[in-house]
Protein backbone atom coordinates (compact mmCIF):
# COMPACT_ATOMS: atom_id res chain seq x y z
CA UNK A 1 0.00 0.00 0.00
CA UNK A 2 3.20 2.58 -0.28
CA UNK A 3 2.55 4.70 -3.01
CA UNK A 4 5.65 6.00 -4.84
CA UNK A 5 4.56 9.37 -5.61
CA UNK A 6 6.62 12.58 -7.50
CA UNK A 7 8.58 14.64 -4.68
CA UNK A 8 7.90 18.15 -4.61
CA UNK A 9 10.66 20.58 -5.73
CA UNK A 10 9.10 23.99 -5.68
CA UNK A 11 8.97 26.38 -3.16
CA UNK A 12 5.50 26.01 -2.05
CA UNK A 13 4.09 23.06 0.04
CA UNK A 14 1.27 20.76 -0.34
CA UNK A 15 -0.88 19.20 2.68
CA UNK A 16 -3.32 16.82 2.21
CA UNK A 17 -6.93 15.73 4.28
CA UNK A 18 -8.36 12.66 3.97
CA UNK A 19 -10.63 10.54 6.19
CA UNK A 20 -13.88 9.31 6.89
CA UNK A 21 -16.92 11.34 5.27
CA UNK A 22 -18.21 13.37 8.58
CA UNK A 23 -14.31 12.69 10.06
CA UNK A 24 -13.98 17.13 10.46
CA UNK A 25 -11.60 17.23 7.00
CA UNK A 26 -13.48 20.71 5.82
CA UNK A 27 -13.36 21.85 9.39
CA UNK A 28 -9.85 21.73 10.07
CA UNK A 29 -9.17 23.25 6.85
CA UNK A 30 -11.22 25.95 7.20
CA UNK A 31 -9.25 27.04 10.66
CA UNK A 32 -5.62 26.10 8.80
CA UNK A 33 -6.52 28.62 5.94
CA UNK A 34 -7.53 31.05 8.27
CA UNK A 35 -4.30 30.99 10.10
CA UNK A 36 -2.30 30.25 6.86
CA UNK A 37 -3.63 33.66 5.32
CA UNK A 38 -3.64 35.99 8.49
CA UNK A 39 0.02 34.53 9.36
CA UNK A 40 0.78 35.95 5.44
CA UNK A 41 1.07 32.56 3.61
CA UNK A 42 -0.45 32.51 -0.26
CA UNK A 43 -2.91 29.81 0.03
CA UNK A 44 -4.61 27.61 -2.84
CA UNK A 45 -7.47 25.30 -1.50
CA UNK A 46 -9.11 22.72 -3.78
CA UNK A 47 -11.03 19.62 -3.29
CA UNK A 48 -10.29 16.13 -5.39
CA UNK A 49 -12.55 14.97 -7.21
CA UNK A 50 -12.46 17.93 -8.98
CA UNK A 51 -16.01 19.73 -10.34
CA UNK A 52 -15.09 18.00 -13.83
CA UNK A 53 -16.04 14.26 -12.00
CA UNK A 54 -18.53 15.83 -9.62
CA UNK A 55 -21.10 17.08 -12.56
CA UNK A 56 -20.29 13.78 -14.72
CA UNK A 57 -22.78 11.41 -15.76
CA UNK A 58 -20.63 8.46 -13.89
CA UNK A 59 -20.34 10.06 -10.78
CA UNK A 60 -23.63 11.79 -10.43
CA UNK A 61 -25.50 8.11 -11.36
CA UNK A 62 -23.21 6.18 -9.08
CA UNK A 63 -23.89 8.43 -5.88
CA UNK A 64 -27.75 8.45 -6.41
CA UNK A 65 -28.15 5.22 -7.42
CA UNK A 66 -28.49 3.42 -3.79
CA UNK A 67 -27.09 -0.30 -5.16
CA UNK A 68 -24.20 1.75 -6.56
CA UNK A 69 -24.01 -0.86 -9.14
CA UNK A 70 -24.95 1.07 -12.35
CA UNK A 71 -21.16 1.33 -13.11
CA UNK A 72 -18.56 -0.55 -12.36
CA UNK A 73 -16.82 1.20 -9.67
CA UNK A 74 -13.47 1.26 -11.28
CA UNK A 75 -14.87 3.37 -14.07
CA UNK A 76 -15.77 6.06 -11.31
CA UNK A 77 -12.49 5.56 -9.80
CA UNK A 78 -10.65 5.41 -13.42
CA UNK A 79 -12.50 8.91 -14.37
CA UNK A 80 -11.27 10.23 -10.72
CA UNK A 81 -7.82 9.26 -11.37
CA UNK A 82 -7.79 10.81 -14.80
CA UNK A 83 -8.88 13.90 -13.13
CA UNK A 84 -6.36 13.57 -10.60
CA UNK A 85 -3.28 13.48 -13.01
CA UNK A 86 -4.20 16.72 -14.29
CA UNK A 87 -4.90 18.22 -11.18
CA UNK A 88 -1.61 17.61 -9.63
CA UNK A 89 0.21 18.12 -13.02
CA UNK A 90 -1.96 21.43 -14.25
CA UNK A 91 -3.35 23.10 -11.32
CA UNK A 92 -1.23 21.80 -7.87
CA UNK A 93 2.12 22.16 -9.42
CA UNK A 94 1.58 25.33 -11.03
CA UNK A 95 0.16 26.80 -7.95
CA UNK A 96 3.71 25.08 -6.10
CA UNK A 97 5.73 26.89 -8.41
CA UNK A 98 4.33 30.05 -7.70
CA UNK A 99 5.28 29.69 -3.74
CA UNK A 100 1.46 28.83 -2.74
CA UNK A 101 0.37 26.50 -0.02
CA UNK A 102 -2.24 23.97 -1.75
CA UNK A 103 -4.51 22.78 0.76
CA UNK A 104 -6.27 19.21 -0.87
CA UNK A 105 -9.73 18.24 0.76
CA UNK A 106 -9.32 14.42 -0.13
CA UNK A 107 -6.51 13.15 -2.18
CA UNK A 108 -5.23 9.98 -3.79
CA UNK A 109 -4.92 8.41 -0.76
CA UNK A 110 -8.62 8.44 -0.54
CA UNK A 111 -8.93 6.84 -4.14
CA UNK A 112 -6.35 4.13 -2.62
CA UNK A 113 -8.78 3.19 0.27
CA UNK A 114 -11.72 3.19 -1.36
CA UNK A 115 -10.59 1.25 -4.22
CA UNK A 116 -8.77 -1.65 -1.59
CA UNK A 117 -12.39 -1.25 0.34
CA UNK A 118 -13.62 -2.59 -2.74
CA UNK A 119 -11.76 -5.52 -3.67
CA UNK A 120 -9.20 -3.90 -5.72
CA UNK A 121 -6.01 -3.88 -4.15
CA UNK A 122 -4.06 -5.89 -6.87
CA UNK A 123 -5.14 -3.23 -9.54
CA UNK A 124 -1.66 -2.59 -10.74
CA UNK A 125 -2.76 0.67 -12.23
CA UNK A 126 -3.68 2.11 -8.70
CA UNK A 127 0.27 2.34 -8.12
CA UNK A 128 1.26 2.80 -11.72
CA UNK A 129 -0.94 6.49 -11.63
CA UNK A 130 0.17 7.02 -8.09
CA UNK A 131 3.79 8.12 -9.87
CA UNK A 132 2.10 10.90 -11.71
CA UNK A 133 0.70 12.36 -8.56
CA UNK A 134 2.59 14.83 -6.38
CA UNK A 135 3.70 13.31 -3.06
CA UNK A 136 2.07 15.91 -0.23
CA UNK A 137 4.55 17.29 1.78
CA UNK A 138 2.15 16.61 4.96
CA UNK A 139 -0.46 14.26 4.57
CA UNK A 140 -3.22 14.45 7.66
CA UNK A 141 -5.12 11.26 8.26
CA UNK A 142 -8.39 12.40 10.38
CA UNK A 143 -9.40 9.79 12.56
CA UNK A 144 -13.19 9.32 14.35
CA UNK A 145 -14.85 6.12 15.05
CA UNK A 146 -17.01 4.99 12.17
CA UNK A 147 -20.48 5.81 14.69
CA UNK A 148 -19.28 8.91 15.29
CA UNK A 149 -18.16 9.65 11.58
CA UNK A 150 -21.87 8.87 10.99
CA UNK A 151 -23.51 10.57 13.42
CA UNK A 152 -22.33 13.79 12.14
CA UNK A 153 -22.87 12.95 8.49
CA UNK A 154 -26.07 12.20 9.62
CA UNK A 155 -26.64 15.98 11.00
CA UNK A 156 -26.76 17.12 7.78
CA UNK A 157 -30.72 17.89 7.46
CA UNK A 158 -29.62 16.43 3.45
CA UNK A 159 -28.32 13.68 4.59
CA UNK A 160 -29.93 12.44 7.62
CA UNK A 161 -31.54 9.33 5.14
CA UNK A 162 -28.48 8.74 2.97
CA UNK A 163 -27.64 4.99 3.19
CA UNK A 164 -24.63 4.29 4.45
CA UNK A 165 -22.60 0.61 4.38
CA UNK A 166 -21.19 0.18 7.76
CA UNK A 167 -18.75 -2.39 6.70
CA UNK A 168 -17.26 -0.40 4.12
CA UNK A 169 -16.43 2.43 6.47
CA UNK A 170 -15.30 0.10 9.14
CA UNK A 171 -13.46 -1.14 6.08
CA UNK A 172 -12.15 2.42 5.10
CA UNK A 173 -11.49 3.63 8.70
CA UNK A 174 -8.66 0.99 8.97
CA UNK A 175 -7.26 1.39 5.95
CA UNK A 176 -6.60 4.90 6.20
CA UNK A 177 -4.31 4.10 9.27
CA UNK A 178 -2.69 2.20 7.79
CA UNK A 179 -2.56 4.18 4.41
CA UNK A 180 -0.75 6.99 6.80
CA UNK A 181 1.75 4.53 8.22
CA UNK A 182 2.86 2.95 5.53
CA UNK A 183 2.65 6.51 3.69
CA UNK A 184 4.53 9.02 6.49
CA UNK A 185 1.05 10.59 6.96
CA UNK A 186 -0.33 12.35 10.20
CA UNK A 187 -3.28 10.50 11.96
CA UNK A 188 -5.35 12.88 14.23
CA UNK A 189 -7.72 12.01 15.92
CA UNK A 190 -11.12 14.62 15.35
CA UNK A 191 -12.98 12.98 18.47
CA UNK A 192 -11.12 15.69 20.09
CA UNK A 193 -12.63 18.73 20.39
CA UNK A 194 -11.91 21.44 16.78
CA UNK A 195 -9.53 23.76 18.67
CA UNK A 196 -8.10 20.48 19.78
CA UNK A 197 -7.18 19.34 16.32
CA UNK A 198 -6.17 22.01 15.10
CA UNK A 199 -3.60 22.94 17.95
CA UNK A 200 -2.38 19.50 16.68
CA UNK A 201 -2.55 19.78 13.23
CA UNK A 202 -0.87 23.58 13.38
CA UNK A 203 1.84 22.09 15.40
CA UNK A 204 3.07 19.64 12.47
CA UNK A 205 1.97 22.27 10.08
CA UNK A 206 4.65 25.17 11.46
CA UNK A 207 7.36 22.63 12.18
CA UNK A 208 7.30 21.80 8.55
CA UNK A 209 7.30 25.51 7.64
CA UNK A 210 10.00 26.10 9.51
CA UNK A 211 11.90 22.75 8.74
CA UNK A 212 11.94 24.48 4.90
N1 LIG B 1 -13.58 17.85 16.30
C1 LIG B 1 -14.90 17.86 16.15
N2 LIG B 1 -15.70 17.62 17.18
C2 LIG B 1 -17.02 17.60 17.04
N3 LIG B 1 -17.69 17.82 15.88
C3 LIG B 1 -16.94 18.06 14.81
C4 LIG B 1 -15.52 18.10 14.88
N4 LIG B 1 -15.06 18.37 13.63
C5 LIG B 1 -16.14 18.49 12.85
N5 LIG B 1 -17.27 18.31 13.55
C6 LIG B 1 -18.64 18.37 13.02
O1 LIG B 1 -18.84 17.20 12.21
C7 LIG B 1 -19.56 17.50 11.04
C8 LIG B 1 -18.76 17.09 9.81
O2 LIG B 1 -17.58 17.88 9.71
P1 LIG B 1 -16.94 18.21 8.29
O3 LIG B 1 -17.98 18.70 7.35
O4 LIG B 1 -15.76 19.06 8.57
O5 LIG B 1 -16.47 16.74 7.86
P2 LIG B 1 -15.84 16.26 6.47
O6 LIG B 1 -14.77 15.28 6.82
O7 LIG B 1 -15.47 17.42 5.64
O8 LIG B 1 -17.07 15.49 5.82
P3 LIG B 1 -17.29 15.08 4.26
O9 LIG B 1 -16.30 14.00 3.99
O10 LIG B 1 -18.68 14.53 4.22
O11 LIG B 1 -17.10 16.32 3.44
C9 LIG B 1 -19.85 19.00 11.10
O12 LIG B 1 -21.16 19.16 11.62
C10 LIG B 1 -18.85 19.54 12.07
O13 LIG B 1 -19.32 20.66 12.76
MG1 LIG C 1 -16.08 18.01 3.70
Amino acid sequence: MKLEMQQNEFEGKLITFCGLDGCGKTTQIRHLVEWLESNGHKVYLTKQPSDFVRNSEIFRTYMDSPTHDAFDYRALSLLCASDRVQHSNRVISQKLKEGYIVISDRYYYSCLANLIARGFKDDMWIYEIAKSICKPDMAFFLNVTVDEAIRRVRKRPEEKDRYIDLELQKKLHDLYISIARENGGVVVSTLMSEDTCFNRILFEVERMLNNK
